[in-house]
């Protein structure tokens, strides 16, 4: 291992969030998950970073949309120490790190999964460029670097559908990194998200404080069954383009995640007026048209509205008229199921 061969060059990688299906709520030590959870990766909003190594040894620089950001640097410097253990080379170079997200940081996307995807992804490249990881194992080990800078992060390295946890029907499945969930019917194929930002706002609670909620929560253990459960059904849904148990997992997660943290002690109410509204609009079109329109919320008011290609003309009609009146208080991002994270044009450590 030469490590001039990766000094100075960019390795640059853009990758995206993903919406939780099966959702990851509740932690054990070592940045492990309590149970399985399972998401789909978006395509248009997406965070691309680019890193350089240099011979300022432990030097690490971060600078986000162009401008110095030192105090994500300092979070950055103790997630690269967290994964020089893996990468034990980080040891004997400086970081430089550019990053930016094409979303606007009031869209209310989470952030941190396409963030940390993006900047693992990187570490993997330079790994491989070393000779130190093959193709095969490139993705499983970003997904696992991805993973002990955020839980969800580990799925945003696969495009489609993902799977993190340890999932006995599930072969492959590992709490230490995601799995791509394969075949997909092609209904699933581009599934739609559109997004119905109903408040910018900060995150009043952290992931980690929510997760934290999880370990003296009495519905603890039969959540994390509930969750094997559900996330062992999703390879047969997903391969079978089963839109009803689909629409039906997808709705009860997003509530269930809410009514877990309403039964939180302290209680966290994470939930707008008008994420209520909307989802009773939802519900209200679902019953009127019978169509499998599926919509979730992870640890935020925003509401994720998920449903197939076929169904794009009904979804206009909707937002055009169900929507309508929360016109001007609301704003949606239209986004789909993507193919995966991408290697950027930068690069040319080959
Ligand atoms: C509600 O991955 O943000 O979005 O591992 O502490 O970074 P950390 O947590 P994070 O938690 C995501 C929680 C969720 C559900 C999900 O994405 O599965």
């Amino acid at each position: 291992m030469e490590i001039a061969a990766i000094l100075n060059k960019p390795f640059g990688w853009r990758c995206s969030p993903n919406i939780a299906i099966v959702k990851y709520w509740g932690k054990l030590p070592g940045q492990l998950p309590a149970s399985p959870s399972v998401s789909m990766t978006l395509d248009q909003s997406a965070t691309e970073t680019t890193v350089w190594f240099t011979d300022r040894l432990k030097v690490v620089e971060f600078e986000f949309d162009g401008n110095p950001a030192p105090l994500f640097a300092a979070r950055i410097r103790s997630y690269l120490e967290s994964v020089s253990g893996l990468l034990p080379w980080l040891l004997q170079v400086g970081v430089r790190i550019s990053s930016r997200n094409n979303f606007p940081h009031s869209a209310g996307i989470a952030s941190s999964a396409s963030a940390f995807g993006a900047l693992a992804l990187c570490l993997a490249d330079a790994h491989k460029h070393l000779g130190l990881v093959d193709g095969q194992q490139f993705y499983p080990l970003a997904s696992r670097l991805a993973r002990l800078g955020s839980g969800s992060a580990s799925r945003s390295v696969f495009g489609g559908f993902a799977l993190w946890g340890e999932t006995p029907s599930v072969e492959g499945s590992s709490n230490l990194e995601a799995i791509a969930l394969q075949p997909v019917h092609p209904v699933f194929n581009r599934m739609h998200d559109m997004i119905v930002v109903v408040s910018d706002q900060k995150k009043q609670v952290s992931s980690s404080a929510g997760h934290a909620l999880m370990n003296r929560h009495p519905f603890a253990g039969a959540r994390y069954e509930q969750a094997r459960q559900r996330a062992s059904l999703m390879p047969d849904v997903l391969a079978k383009g089963d839109l009803e148990t689909f629409s039906r997992v997808t709705i009860a997660e997003g509530l269930g995640l809410h009514a877990l943290m309403l039964a939180s002690d302290p209680p966290v109410n994470l939930l707008h007026p008008l994420s209520v509204e909307v989802i009773q609009l939802a519900d209200q079109f679902r019953l009127q048209t019978r169509l499998p329109l599926a919509y979730t919320l992870d640890a935020g008011p925003n509401v994720h509205l998920l449903y197939p290609e076929e169904m794009k003309p009904e979804m206009d009609r909707f937002s055009r008229e169900y929507l309508a009146p929360l016109s001007g208080t609301v704003k949606i991002i239209n986004d789909f199921c993507g193919a995966g994270p991408q290697p950027l044009s930068v690069q040319n450590n080959d």
